[in-house]
């Protein structure tokens, strides 16, 4: 009899080819009523798969009483209720380091493109105005500026290492300074890391204890000429402070690739000439999500053969 396992959302075709030949695989994502396929489903389910942005909720959990697993595909896990996980001991597993490069190459190029306003200068050769009204507007150099980097964990350290390419001025704020972190400022008030930067990512892993540690005040201290790049969660920072400093220009511009109830984003979002918009995909590469998935199956496959898992949450 093999396991069977709850995916919540879907996974690519070659994932779920391999998912199949080991499992008995039940798509939540499928299932035209949520409530009664659950009921059905499940006191046979002994494991989760699901996605960093899905997670697994206090009351999915709850209705699974045979769960022993979840395995997350992605590095964050913030949609999972550990707390509920811990009462029952339920191990948790994440996608850690194989995605970290991927992220760091896509925050690096939502920050040259919406600072150089190569999408606006795409349009501007597509809709003739390049024929039509001659140079496009001039834009915001990004070498030799500041930088500032919140959390400078995996993710953040090579966003770092890749700035320092385009000898970049590079501060950090984290719980404490890094050993690592050479040549690198440490700051520790996100406020004056904020006031310090040209340019702030965002590069964190989302808790509770982490909730809209970009507050109004820091998007306010980085400042009209300044850029925010979101690459982790939106709950890291108050969408709705943000919204209002982009449309009355108290922070120049944003590029983002995680929102608040993604992929419904607040409209207001849509309307704004000075953000940059992208559908949560920094780690969306195929080599990448290949290595992702096949770490969800590894940490499931080393669960049911009673082997360590490779990288576990709790
Ligand atoms: C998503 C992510 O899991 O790593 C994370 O925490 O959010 C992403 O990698 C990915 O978009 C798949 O849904």
């Amino acid at each position: 009899m093999k396991p069977q396992i709850l995916v919540i959302g879907p996974y690519p075709e070659w994932d779920m080819v391999e998912l199949e030949k080991s499992y008995d695989v039940k798509k939540l994502y499928e299932a035209r009523d949520r409530d009664s396929f659950i009921a059905n489903e499940a006191s046979k389910v002994t494991a989760v798969a699901t996605r960093g942005e899905l997670g697994a909720s206090a009351e999915l959990i709850a209705k699974l009483p045979n769960l022993q697993i979840i395995s997350v595909y992605g590095v964050g896990y913030d949609a999972v209720n550990l707390d509920a996980c811990r009462e029952r001991g339920i191990r948790v597993t994440n996608t850690p380091d194989v995605l970290t490069n991927d992220v760091a190459d896509l925050g690096v190029a939502m920050m040259l493109c919406q600072s150089r306003g190569m999408m606006g200068a795409e349009q501007w050769v597509k809709d003739g105005s390049w024929a039509a009204k001659g140079l496009y507007p001039l834009k915001r150099k990004v070498w030799g500026r500041k930088a500032g980097v919140l959390g400078l964990g995996r993710i953040g350290f090579e966003v770092a290492k890749r700035l320092r390419g385009f000898d970049m001025e590079i501060a950090y704020s984290d719980v404490s300074e890094k050993s690592y972190a050479e040549g690198m400022t440490f700051i520790a008030d996100t406020v004056a890391l904020a006031e310090h930067s040209d340019f702030l990512f965002v590069t964190l892993a989302a808790s509770t204890a982490t909730r809209h540690i970009v507050s109004k005040r820091v998007i306010e201290a980085l400042g009209p000429e300044g850029m925010l790049i979101n690459i982790s969660r939106a709950s890291n920072l108050d969408e709705a402070a943000l919204l209002d400093a982009l449309e009355n220009g108290t922070l120049g511009s944003a590029a983002l690739d995680v929102f608040e109830g993604e992929p419904k984003l607040d409209p207001r979002f849509l309307k704004l000439e000075n953000v940059l918009l992208q559908p949560h995909h920094a780690s969306g590469t195929i080599e990448t999500r290949k290595a992702m998935g096949q770490l969800v199956r590894d940490n499931l496959a080393a669960h049911f053969s009673g082997q360590s898992l490779p990288t576990p949450v709790i």
